[in-house]
């Protein structure tokens, strides 16, 4: 069996109630122009567009495909626009339209290989030239309890690093190969790893990578 590439159930029920936390990156963010047009893809409930509108940026456009987390994103953040996905990954802009993207813990979302290629090309296509894309992520964990769930999980979804969590999500951890090769049609700029909690609240290592838009 393959990985699911629709949980906007999920997301859209359970997924309301966790909190998210990646951080930014302020050196890589101060590299955007505060009138930049940025996309903050699966935004959920619009942490970071706040955060980036609270930091002066004027142009910030949220995008998810849970409709739960795009009402309440709109009810917090008013500094910032925010849209459901009607046809994911599929985005209402031309080539080029935006200046700089954002794709926080959303792969993770997304275990199914075709999947995240179809998301990461239509980034490419939206992102203009040089267009800086800010990537936080899960690789794979070295603890046991991680370790042992990948192996339980791998022969239903073809794939180690795909697991279920126990509320119901189907989520997934990268090799770095896997990474390397989603984003090879853009040139690497910056990378680093960091430790964040997850929306389970449970301690884990979060890698974050720069690209810029060939
Ligand atoms: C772990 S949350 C992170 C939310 C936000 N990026 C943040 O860091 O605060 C993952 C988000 O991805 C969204 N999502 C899941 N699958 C998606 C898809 N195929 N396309 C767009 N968004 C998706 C979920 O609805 C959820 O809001």
């Amino acid at each position: 069996m393959s990985a699911p590439d629709d949980q906007s159930a999920y997301w859209n029920s359970t997924g309301t109630t966790k909190t998210f936390g990646h951080p930014l990156n302020p050196a890589w963010t101060a590299r955007i122009d505060r009138d930049a047009a940025v996309l903050d893809y699966g935004c959920g409930y619009g942490r970071l567009a706040g955060e980036l509108a609270a930091l002066g940026f004027t142009d910030v456009e949220g995008v998810d495909v849970a409709p739960e987390l795009i009402a309440r994103a709109r009810a917090e953040q008013p500094g910032a626009r925010f849209a459901v996905l009607a046809d994911p990954p599929g985005l209402d802009r031309p080539d080029g339209g935006y200046d700089a993207a954002f794709l926080f813990a959303v792969l993770t979302c997304v275990p199914d290989d075709a999947a995240q290629r179809a998301l990461v090309a239509e980034l490419h296509r939206v992102l203009r030239p040089g267009a800086l894309l800010h990537v936080s992520d899960y690789g794979l964990q070295p603890d046991e309890r991680n370790r042992e769930r990948y192996r339980r999980c791998e022969a239903r979804y073809g794939r180690f690093g795909v697991f279920e969590t126990s509320d119901g999500a189907v989520c997934r951890h990268h090799t770095r190969d896997w990474l390397d090769g989603l984003f090879a049609a853009f040139d690497p700029v910056d990378e680093r790893e960091i430790p964040v909690v997850t929306m389970n609240g449970r301690p884990a290592v979060a890698t974050q990578l720069l690209f810029a838009r060939r």
